[in-house]
């Protein structure tokens, strides 16, 4: 992806392998300061998921492989590795994905070459996606998206957001409404900066806008992305995904989600067996940003003795689901 910084245009991806060590763009800060972060050990990487400074259901599972290749080049055990890295996050396919993909190609001396390949095929699958997704997008629409699964979300490209790069780039005009995606806001921080380096023309709205702009008949079409499908195409996403799929159905709105196959655990039977990871409450009770003298910290919102329930992501059941806009094609 394209990010303008102080020091010109730069291309950059979410995250890769640099000096021995796995760099990733510095997700919470975005915004307001593109900062570089390093892991040099594979429970930095660890640590680097579950506290999302590399998020979204691809980029973590790049991460996750990139994080064996540390622990191999450190001689770690990797079985340990495998297990700290594989409870950083419970809910994105990918990381499990990924740590099995990486059990199965490395054979001893072959490790980065491993989490590069494995980086690469992510990147291309998500390209793909966008080719497409984008066949969808047409002049004049008013696309809504939720969260953010855009290059940030993935090794590059995105897998939502993947449509509207290509879309734009054959200069198809048409405009994104982002829901604002609390408690962490992936979509006023990170789409919405996304879209801003691409020059997209968007929105952010507050979460519970979306559906009073469908009944208006200002929403044409809903892309979001997938931490986890279930074989019976049920879609784990970010909460509030599935209020936005009800809403479309009631308002006769196409409704598609754009995943790669590293995203799909066909083995489960239905969403129902999805865990769904539920994170610190005070993420709900307060916000994060910077203030005017350039602090970055928390704001309380709540009163701090409310109990407050943080649950990451929903199950959409598949009969909400028009299509899925895979590497493969749109089905
Ligand atoms: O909690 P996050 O920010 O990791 O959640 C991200 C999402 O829910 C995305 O929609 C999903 O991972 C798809 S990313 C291409």
């Amino acid at each position: 992806m394209k990010v303008k910084t102080s020091e010109g245009v730069g291309d950059y991806r979410t995250l890769w392998w640099g000096d021995g060590k796995l760099m990733m763009i510095d997700q919470p800060k975005i915004p307001h300061e593109f900062k570089i972060h390093e892991c040099k050990t594979y429970r930095d990487c660890a640590e680097a998921i579950s506290t999302m400074i590399v998020r979204g259901a691809p980029a973590i599972g790049a991460a996750a492989c990139y994080g064996m290749a540390l622990a191999a080049e450190a001689k770690e055990d990797l079985e340990k590795a495998a297990e700290v890295i594989g409870s950083s996050r419970p809910t994105a396919y990918d990381l499990f994905h990924a740590l099995e993909y990486f059990k199965e190609n490395f054979s001893g001396g072959n490790a980065v070459d491993v989490a590069e390949t494995y980086a690469n095929d992510s990147a291309e699958r998500c390209r793909m996606i966008g080719v497409h997704g984008a066949e969808l997008i047409k002049d004049g629409m008013n696309v809504l998206t939720h969260c953010n699964a855009g290059a940030l979300a993935t090794v590059d490209w995105g897998t939502a957001l993947a449509p509207f790069r290509i879309a734009k780039e054959k200069g198809v005009k048409f405009h994104v409404w982002v829901d604002e995606t609390r408690p962490r806001c992936q979509g006023s921080r990170l789409t919405a900066w996304e879209l801003l380096q691409e020059v997209i023309d968007h929105t952010v709205i507050a979460d519970n806008t979306a559906g009073s702009l469908m009944r208006q008949g200002k929403i044409d079409l809903v892309i979001v992305g997938a931490d986890r499908i279930a074989g019976n195409g049920d879609v784990a996403n970010k909460i509030g995904t599935y209020t936005k799929a009800v809403l479309a159905k009631e308002n006769k709105i196409p409704f598609y989600v754009a995943a790669p196959s590293s995203t799909f655990h066909n083995e489960l039977e239905s969403g129902a067996q999805i865990p769904i990871e539920e994170r610190n409450p005070s993420e709900v009770s307060g916000m994060w940003g910077f203030n005017k003298s350039g602090k970055f910290g928390r704001i309380q919102i709540a009163p701090a003795e409310s109990k407050c329930l943080n649950l990451a992501f929903d199950v959409t059941p598949a009969k909400y689901v028009t299509g899925y806009i895979t590497e493969e094609g749109v089905d």
